[in-house]
């Protein structure tokens, strides 16, 4: 595969054979459109991620994340459970292979044959071995997590397991009675390890912990004061067309030295939470942790936990709740961070304002704020945007670049997470809306990792696993 297919965004056409091992640059060709029919679409999905396919688990991308990524995984399973329920489970089961003994599911996980150079940071960068947290010996890992979308994603297996029956439910069945303690001591971790006072809001340590370079951590990293990182070659820009899609070197210096920091703490969550620089409450984070929350009662249910674990659920998930109301903005309406440093809250206008609509069962007044929020001209409603999809930041902030990585284009896989969280609200039209535009997108722009919002232009990877993936799933829905 050469290079420059990662972002050929041309997609795979129709009459191609659907063989995995087909260069993907053969399998370019036709065009998009509108004219896509479902069939097609959803072909070309599955296309996706069977050309991502490393056999129980699934790339990211073809070359811009060659190993597997957490809620990339999360997202994927949620495609495969409509092409192969049972692979959909080997997906998450061998993402929890590599869980922390602190509970913590890393951001990811190494595939040892990709070789040193295909991605960086590689595992001698996180250098992992310093906890004795880690899953020494069992897998190489990164040192941080992301959004636990996971039981999200098994509720939504469980379901088509249902609609299946027969042998396909009780392998699901089986396979959850083993994973679910898995997914309780991951929610635990979070819960506990990442909110030590009981606030209800998640700490993120880092920009890698889902929303690399948004401009809701403009602030907290433009005061870092950077020591001596250790020399590197960024490989990122090497499989993007255009290093405008992607976060600046004067980023990454910051990405890396918070990694030199965590390092020297040794990634243990309580000395982090005493002496590091970037720490920040996390609303996106939070908002993703109470649905999954609400997801993981319902497995609870499934598999038969004890109430002590039904009720610590249903804590965590009010703790959540109240959290996220916390943290609303009396003026605007909005849902900002928290800088633990300052205290202050962070005023930028991102997607992440929007959270309390990500939990189905938020406070209904609230709820409504933040939805006239969503489609208002300052996101969804912008009069410029080429289809009425969230944004990553406001197009009408100062700092909004329609082109560059988390400051402005669409990503599909968010306006997921909002639409299941209208739906479980009850906004059900218009979480049908956003599912019928946001398909007709997919049908013009492709598998994309994320599009410019004006002009629908497909940026960053191309054949990106979870785009597919909630392709799939819309079209299910
Ligand atoms: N998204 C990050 C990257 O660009 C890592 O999670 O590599």
């Amino acid at each position: 595969m050469s290079t420059s297919s990662e972002t050929d965004h041309r997609p795979i056409p129709a009459t191609a054979p659907r063989s995995v091992s087909a260069p993907a640059a053969e399998r370019h060709g036709a065009a998009y459109g509108a004219a896509l029919t479902d069939t097609a679409l959803a072909e070309h999905a599955a296309d996706v991620l069977r050309l991502n396919d490393m056999g129980g688990w699934t790339k990211a991308a073809p070359l811009l994340y060659p190993h597997q990524w957490s809620w990339d995984s999360a997202f994927v399973a949620i495609g495969w459970a409509q092409v192969d329920v049972r692979r959909a489970m080997t997906e998450q089961q061998r993402l929890f292979e590599a869980q922390w003994r602190s509970g913590m599911v890393p951001q990811i996980v190494f595939n040892p044959d990709a070789g040193p150079e295909s991605y960086f940071p590689d595992p001698a960068r996180w250098a992992c071995e310093l906890s004795p947290e880690a899953p020494i010996g069992i897998a190489e890992t990164s040192g941080l997590c992301q959004p636990p979308v996971h039981a999200i994603a098994v509720r939504r297996i469980l379901e088509v397991a249902r609609e299946l029956g027969g042998a396909e439910l009780a392998d699901v069945r089986a396979r959850l009675v083993d994973l679910f303690p898995k997914l309780l001591a991951w929610h635990r971790y979070l819960a506990e390890n990442r909110d030590p006072d009981g606030t209800g809001l998640v700490t993120t340590y880092h920009p890698w912990e889902g929303i690399d370079n948004s401009p809701r951590w403009d602030a907290v990293l433009a005061r870092l004061e950077v020591g001596a990182v250790p020399p590197y070659t960024r490989r990122d820009v090497q499989h993007v067309a255009d290093a405008g899609q992607r976060p600046t070197n004067e980023h990454y210096d910051r990405f890396l030295w918070l990694l030199e920091l965590l390092k020297r703490h040794r990634y243990d969550d309580a000395e982090i939470h005493l002496h590091y620089p970037f720490l920040v409450k996390d609303v996106f984070l939070t908002a993703v942790l109470v649905t999954a929350n609400t997801a993981l009662r319902e497995i609870a249910e499934f598999v038969g936990a004890s109430d002590e674990d039904k009720a610590l659920i249903d804590l965590w998930r009010d703790r959540g709740r109240k959290g996220i109301a916390s943290t609303v903005d009396a003026r605007s309406g909005m849902t900002y961070d928290l800088d633990m440093t300052t205290g202050a809250p962070i005023e930028v206008a991102t997607f992440a304002g929007m959270s309390p609509l990500i939990d189905g069962g938020f406070d209904a007044a609230q709820r409504a704020t933040s939805l006239a929020l969503f489609d208002s001209p300052a996101f969804a409603g912008h009069p410029d945007l080429r289809w009425r999809m969230l944004p990553s930041t406001s197009p009408e902030s100062e700092v909004f670049d329609p082109r560059n990585y988390w400051r402005g284009p669409v990503w599909p896989i968010v306006n997921w997470l909002y639409w299941q969280g209208l739906r479980d609200g009850g906004d059900v039209e218009r979480a049908e809306e956003l599912r019928t535009v946001s398909l007709d997108a997919l049908r013009t722009v492709g598998f994309a990792e994320y599009f410019d919002p004006m002009t629908g232009e497909p940026l960053g990877s191309a054949m990106q696993s979870w785009t597919a993936a909630v392709a799939l799933d819309w079209l299910a829905s």
